[in-house]
């Protein structure tokens, strides 16, 4: 079977396919053929070397799969060969086979496809982490989401709108503002744009209740101040440390020296809230397995349907990268692993 590993830090050219055995089973781990793996921007920090929570180099990215199950460890009863299932598998999805612990991975119904499939884990339960869990987000409330069109965007995006979401303001780039209208969100161009002040018109003067960051670096100041009073910042990004499809530690200095320090004393007088978030630290697998639970009730009910902007085949992982390196992706990027 063939894996794709980043063999050191860098650029495009860092990303090899090796051939590799096919990976022994623990007790309680499920053998699954993969069909489908999503790419997120944190794989394309990852390989830039610009990323904490990465293994280290060489290692196989991939955070979320979904195939086939072709082998059960000897603990494992829940599952059957054969079972088609979706995998929240940590690292490692960049691959033809992989071996992943069955309580990080769901039955898929029949009718939902690997490509959607695929597509929602990571985005969909980060979103809906933040919104709901951690946010306690109410009816009415109104959000501000950064790279709007995006995975986690368009996933924030529609899990707002069930929940009752007055408003959604989303910024991305100005090639993509009738995307990200479709999507029901107010568009804001990021380059010409002060999301700020469109938060504020919005809201009546007040700000919006969540604001969800990816992009980091003094643009969180600006997110934080788009908040009203009670509203929420979430950290969950720090995108402006990447410039370009080659590693730039001048982008990633400048976006680590322009980060806020937030003044507890000065939060507590303005009523808002910052948190971080990262669910790949995530430890509750408990929390996590109950999110997907939720989400595919409401896949099934049509509250939430991800959007897959493309599929490359896994030997093209490079033009993948570079696509969302270029900010072309409206939604989702896959990789295919299906057996040809
Ligand atoms: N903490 C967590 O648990 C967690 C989980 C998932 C994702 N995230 C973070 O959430 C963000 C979104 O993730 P995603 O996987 O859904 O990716 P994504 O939003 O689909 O990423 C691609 C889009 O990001 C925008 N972008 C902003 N800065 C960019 C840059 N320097 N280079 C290329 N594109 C850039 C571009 O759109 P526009 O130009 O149109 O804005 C691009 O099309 C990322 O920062 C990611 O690290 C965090």
């Amino acid at each position: 079977m063939r894996r794709i590993v980043y063999t050191k830090k860098g650029g495009l050219d860092s990303i090899d396919i090796i051939e590799d055995k096919t990976p022994k089973l623990s007790p309680n781990e499920v053998l699954i053929q993969v069909h489908r793996a999503g790419i997120n921007f944190a794989d394309l920090m990852m390989r830039q070397g610009l990323y904490g929570a990465a293994p280290n180099f060489p290692f196989t990215p991939g955070y979320e799969i979904a195939g086939v199950i072709i082998g059960l460890g000897k603990d494992v009863s829940k599952f059957s060969e054969g079972d088609r299932v979706v995998s929240l598998c940590g690292f490692g999805g960049y691959s033809e086979q992989i071996a992943v612990s069955d309580d990080r991975t769901f039955l898929l119904p029949d009718e939902v496809s690997f490509d959607t499939a695929a597509a929602m884990p990571v985005t969909y339960a980060t979103a809906y982490h933040m919104l709901k869990h951690l946010g306690n987000f109410q009816k009415g409330d109104s959000i501000l989401v950064h790279h709007a069109a995006g995975g986690v965007g368009t996933a924030a995006a529609q899990i707002g709108r069930h929940l009752g979401a007055s408003k959604i303001i989303g910024t991305s780039s100005a090639e993509k503002s009738d995307f990200v209208r479709e999507m029901g969100m107010i568009h804001v161009d990021r380059e010409k744009e002060d999301f700020v002040l469109v938060c504020k018109k919005e809201t009546d003067g007040d700000g919006v209740h969540h604001a969800l960051d990816p992009v980091g670096g003094n643009h969180l100041m600006r997110s934080y101040k788009s908040l009203r009073s009670g509203g929420r910042l979430y950290c969950f990004g720090a995108s402006s440390a990447v410039k370009g499809s080659k590693r730039s530690l001048i982008s990633a200095i400048k976006m680590w020296k322009s980060t806020p320090k937030f003044d507890p004393l000065r939060m507590m007088n303005s009523n808002k809230a910052v948190f971080g978030v990262h669910l790949g630290t995530w430890k509750d697998q408990e929390i996590l397995a109950q999110h997907m639970i939720e989400l595919e009730k409401l896949l099934r009910e049509g509250g939430i349907n991800p959007i897959v902007d493309k599929v490359f085949r896994f030997e093209d992982v490079s033009k993948a990268q570079k696509y969302i390196h270029d900010r072309k992706n409206k939604g989702k990027v896959l990789l295919d692993f299906s057996p040809l």
